[in-house]
């Protein structure tokens, strides 16, 4: 039995849909905090269970019988090691053989602070629970990118303060199908992978691949990082949000999402993404 946490999210749907290809439903939990949103995942014979991250007592029904469990990081800036916390607990005591978890890239030594701050605590949590682990160290979604092209498009630029920083950024498609690996192969336990695309880009060559596929000029606007939170601010975000994305933007512009070590395409058996595909799919 293989449990997955926050599976009516992007990511978890992906995963789900990615492990349906390889064991039967009824082999899937499907861990949700709203059944609504996880009726056509109970239609296809997969276990959905009731379980919100802030309700440590609800973890134990959920994770009955699993054998290994994918934790995928909540979202709730700063309130995510407790709410991870709920998962590790419940994991040890039901003697779950695996627990694996998506952390940040270089998670104990990343430079975007104020995001791998709450990652380096849970993977202490983990380590120290004794439930053996594999972490999926994540690099930035493309889709975080993707998302923004209707407004870059419509203001004609992109802010950042990532300077010339590489972003080595791949599809959750990719992520999803890596932690299906590791959720289906044996020999995973104690694992560490750093898991990021193939090729990497600048917030630069970004706009200027957006300024090809579209055919209008967008250009990149390089803030210091106060001012680029001031945008985001305007643009809508919560303070705390605004600040966090800066700041990780400043961990952009040390190498903090470069990675070229191709653990992701390894895993995976083949090439990750491109942006320009991505860029494509998302203009379609
Ligand atoms: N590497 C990156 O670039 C990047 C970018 C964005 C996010 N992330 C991280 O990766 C995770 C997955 O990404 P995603 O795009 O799939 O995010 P997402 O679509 O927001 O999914 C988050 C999932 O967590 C569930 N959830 C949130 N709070 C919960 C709670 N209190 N109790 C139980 N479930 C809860 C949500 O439930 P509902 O479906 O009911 O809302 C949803 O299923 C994020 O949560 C975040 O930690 C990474």
């Amino acid at each position: 039995m293989i449990a997955v946490t926050g599976a009516t999210g992007h990511l978890g749907r992906m995963v789900i849909a990615a492990l349906l290809k390889k064991v039967p439903p009824s082999g899937i939990i499907a861990v949700v905090r709203n059944g609504d949103k996880a009726k056509d995942l109970a239609a296809l014979g997969v276990q959905v269970r009731l379980a919100d991250y802030n309700q440590p007592q609800a973890w134990d029904d959920a994770l009955k019988g699993a054998d290994k469990v994918l934790l995928i990081s909540a979202s709730e800036v700063g309130k995510r090691v407790k709410q991870h916390r709920s998962v590790i607990d419940a994991a040890k005591r039901a003697g779950v053989k695996l627990l694996a978890y998506t952390s940040i890239l270089r998670a104990d030594t990343s430079p975007l602070g104020r995001l791998a701050a709450e990652h380096k605590e849970t993977e202490g949590l983990i380590r120290a629970s004794g439930v053996p682990f594999t972490l999926l160290r994540h690099s930035w979604y493309i889709e975080n990118y993707t998302a923004g092209i209707a407004n870059a498009l419509a203001q004609g630029a992109i802010y950042g303060c990532a300077g010339e920083g590489r972003i080595s950024a791949a599809t959750r498609a990719d992520y999803a199908e890596a932690a299906v690996v590791v959720l289906t192969t044996e020999n995973q336990a104690g694992r560490v992978y750093e898991l990021a695309g193939d090729t990497a880009f600048t917030l630069a060559e970004l706009a200027a691949e957006l300024s090809r596929q579209s055919g209008k000029k967008i250009g990149y606007v390089n803030l210091p990082e106060a001012e680029y939170k001031n945008v985001l601010v305007k643009a809508g975000l919560p303070e705390p949000i605004a600040a966090m994305l800066a700041d990780s933007d400043t961990g952009i512009s040390k190498g903090g999402l470069f990675d070229d070590g191709h653990q992701l395409s390894k895993l995976i058996n083949r090439l990750t993404t491109l942006l320009s595909t991505a860029i494509a799919g998302e203009m379609k």
